[in-house]
């Protein structure tokens, strides 16, 4: 479907999101003709880049966008794209934008839909959205207003709720977007088509069969000259509460009645909601050490720019959480999230309960020594796809067994893609279908049960930082927390 003519309205265009992301995704939408004839793109940020603006975005298209110079409709786009700089407080700078979109209106001979997207810090939300109100560029008489909001949506659950508030006194609830990038990822989105779509995993899928779920978003990076956002925020803030939880209430949740946004974003606050309180014992934090990743040298995270270097904030997060209902009870989720890991890898591991009765023994020496269970691994990225572990027949006269993998790869079954999941989410908000964006109760939920943990971390110093070497796995404490139950981190 091509959404009707719209005009998207980026504030803080001046950023790296801008660049790298956003621009790139929605020349990828223009390249498969999923972009109506009238449509515009307005950067909005305080500095003057009137003249600079549109060329920058080319170079961000074919740097980051796996473009090629002179590649079809790649002028035409550029074209699209206009820049108003103004002070995001500044009453004259929205009078102004307004008279622009009108412009771009007439120019188009139709009255296009809007989509305010705020790539900004978070602080500036409210605030351009009561503009955006007072200014009626919420409610144009016709087309239609909505809001793309960026994360973090919120601090903690008081923030968040206030947020909220502010920006549901201006947008009706069906107008607001709040994405997580995560939601438009093919291999995401996929977790639901592999339990829905297929008659032989959902009669599985509980805790008559699975022994535990493990959920782990590994990074190799540090935090990319972003001191001042993370030292405020850290990792339980910054992938946890949004992007592992939007994992996990994919793989928990029950089947939706439909894939519609209300029935789909119910079911995963159900999920949120069954999850019991978290003792703070069920936590662990680390922060990286200066070490090695992918054969370079790297410093610590105290030793980053425009960090404290007696900085408490945590670069790696542990919790294990229990979902507390009818298909999950007893059955733990670990989650764990790091920067500065030994490699980058997100991985949903489903690890099933084994045989009643063990029959045969492992085949001696290797991997094979014990009798492995079943795992279902689902990779996220990068090396997208699916595998399955099970105990084979080892070659030998004995009847002796060793675990195997059927695998299912992305990029062999499907050829490569370069969506970025902005694309998928792009589309959808212009289409206006919120399935895989944020609901208002969503956000609340999963504040709602980290923000005991973070005020608990903040009264409780950690007296080890810092706890892990960069280019390892995480710090021992995380090791200890699965450890107690028996098990372990899978290698990922
Ligand atoms: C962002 C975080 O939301 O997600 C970053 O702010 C993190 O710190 C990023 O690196 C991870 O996204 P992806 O798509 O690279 O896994």
């Amino acid at each position: 479907r091509v959404p009707e003519p719209s005009v998207v309205i980026i504030f803080g265009a001046s950023g790296d999101l801008t660049k790298r992301k956003l621009l790139p995704a929605l020349f990828h939408l223009e390249q498969q003709g999923l972009l109506p004839q009238e449509f515009a793109i307005v950067g909005v940020a305080r500095r003057d880049l009137k003249s600079s603006f549109a060329p920058d975005m080319r170079d961000g298209i074919l740097k980051f966008g796996g473009v090629k110079e002179g590649e079809n409709k790649l002028d035409e786009f550029i074209a699209r794209i206009s820049y108003h700089a103004m002070e995001f407080d500044n009453d004259d700078g929205y009078s102004k934008l307004r008279d622009l979109l009108d412009k771009i209106d007439e120019k188009h001979g139709k009255k296009c839909n809007r989509l305010f997207y705020l790539a900004v810090a978070p602080e500036y939300f409210a605030d351009i959205v009561n503009h955006l109100g007072a200014h009626s560029m919420a409610q144009p008489e016709a087309g239609h207003a909505r809001v793309i909001i960026e994360k973090p949506f919120g601090h903690d659950l008081e923030s968040a709720r206030q947020l909220n508030d502010d920006v549901n006194k201006v947008f009706d609830e069906n107008q607001i977007f709040r994405i997580d990038h995560y939601l438009g990822k093919e291999t995401v989105q996929n977790i639901l088509v592999f339990r829905f779509a297929n008659g032989i995993f959902e009669p599985i899928w509980n805790r008559n069969y699975i022994d535990h779920v493990q959920i782990t978003a590994a990074e190799s990076i540090g935090i990319e000259g972003r001191g001042p956002f993370y030292e405020k925020a850290g990792a339980l803030r910054d992938v946890v509460q949004n992007h592992m939880m939007e994992l996990l209430s994919f793989v928990a949740m029950e089947p939706p009645v439909s894939f519609e946004a209300d029935a789909v974003r119910g079911e995963k606050v159900k999920v949120w909601k069954a999850i019991k309180p978290i003792p703070i014992e069920n936590t662990a934090r680390g922060q990286y050490a200066a070490g090695t990743v992918d054969g370079q040298q790297v410093k610590g995270y105290r030793e980053e720019e425009r960090v404290d270097p007696q900085s408490r904030t945590e670069t790696f997060a542990a919790v294990k959480l229990e979902i507390e209902n009818w298909r999950w009870a007893g059955v733990p989720f670990y989650l764990r999230a790091g920067k500065r890991m030994a490699k980058r890898a997100t991985e949903i591991t489903i690890q099933f309960k084994q045989p009643p009765m063990l029959l045969f023994s492992g085949a001696s020496g290797g991997p094979c020594k014990e009798i492995q269970p079943n795992i279902i691994t689902m990779r996220i990225q990068p090396d997208e796809g699916i595998s399955l572990r099970f105990g084979a027949k080892f070659p030998s006269p004995d009847m002796t067994v060793c675990p195997v993998v059927m695998d299912f790869k992305y990029a062999g079954a499907f050829g490569s893609s370069s969506a970025n999941g902005y694309e998928r989410l792009l589309l959808d908000a212009m289409l206006g279908d919120a399935t895989l964006f944020a609901h208002r109760d969503g956000v609340e939920s999963t504040w709602a049960l980290y923000t005991p943990i973070l005020e608990k971390w903040q009264k409780t110093p950690p007296s080890d930082f810092p706890n892990y070497a960069s280019g390892s796995w995480g710090p021992d404490c995380a090791n200890e927390l699965i450890g107690r139950d028996g098990r372990k981190w899978k290698k990922v």
